[in-house]
């Protein structure tokens, strides 16, 4: 098709999925733990077979979060007085008439959404990996009971901000999901949301 721009290549695509779907495997099974919801036996073998698929999509879910830190973090630490602007406006989301300034490849809410989800996915990391050795290594007992905090409150972190990136990335940006599919949007999509990165490559 004519007209279309790559924002995501082959390897961010598929990353992204392997983040989506152990994200869901860890956040269905994480809610199995905490309430002790007996139906997940029937989703998981048993409450053992749960924590061992736990166990092992939080190392694949650690290992996706580190592979994005080479095509995400060195834009997202980076925030322009554009970006600024765009956050005292809220993005435009709150009323139809605010125009925004031109946004680079993220735009400033998709740049703390990242940072945000880094910092929180690697507290839930080394927290879940201090609980899986707890058995292993008599010295880190200490440890557990602060490990089970910080778990948690990422845990709740990861719930509010996962759904509202699905939200934005989906119902509220039309045209937006294409991107998890086929890594292309049509250019006047990307005019209209990413001026500054459109520019910068001269499309
Ligand atoms: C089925 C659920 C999901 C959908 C539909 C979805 C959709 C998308 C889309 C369309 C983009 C590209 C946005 C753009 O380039 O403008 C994106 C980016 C991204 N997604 Fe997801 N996503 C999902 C789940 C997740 C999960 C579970 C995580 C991590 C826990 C995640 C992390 C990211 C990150 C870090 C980016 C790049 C930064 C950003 O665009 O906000 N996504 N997602």
């Amino acid at each position: 098709m004519s007209n279309m721009v790559r924002k995501a290549n082959a390897f961010e695509i598929l990353n992204h999925w392997v983040l989506a779907v152990t994200f869901f495997i860890l956040a269905i099974s994480g809610f199995g733990f905490l309430f002790h919801l007996e139906q997940m036996n029937s989703l998981f073998g048993s409450f053992d077979q749960m924590r061992v698929i736990h166990n092992y999509a939080g190392l694949v879910f650690a290992v996706s979060l580190f592979l994005t830190i080479f095509n995400y973090l060195p834009v997202s630490l980076i925030f322009t007085g554009e970006d600024i602007i765009w956050i005292l406006k809220g993005g435009g989301y709150f009323s139809k008439g605010t125009t925004v300034p031109p946004q680079d490849r993220l735009n400033a809410g998709q740049k703390g959404y990242y940072l945000l989800l880094l910092l929180t996915g690697i507290a839930i990391a080394a927290s879940g990996l201090i609980i899986w050795l707890r058995p292993m290594i008599a010295d880190i007992n200490r440890w557990v009971l602060l490990s089970h905090l910080v778990h948690n409150i990422s845990f709740d972190v990861l719930l509010i901000a996962v759904p509202s990136h699905i939200y934005l990335a989906t119902l509220a940006n039309p045209g937006t999901f294409r991107i998890m599919v086929y890594g292309t949007v049509p250019l006047e999509w990307a005019k209209k949301r990413h001026a500054r990165w459109v520019e910068k490559k001269g499309y």
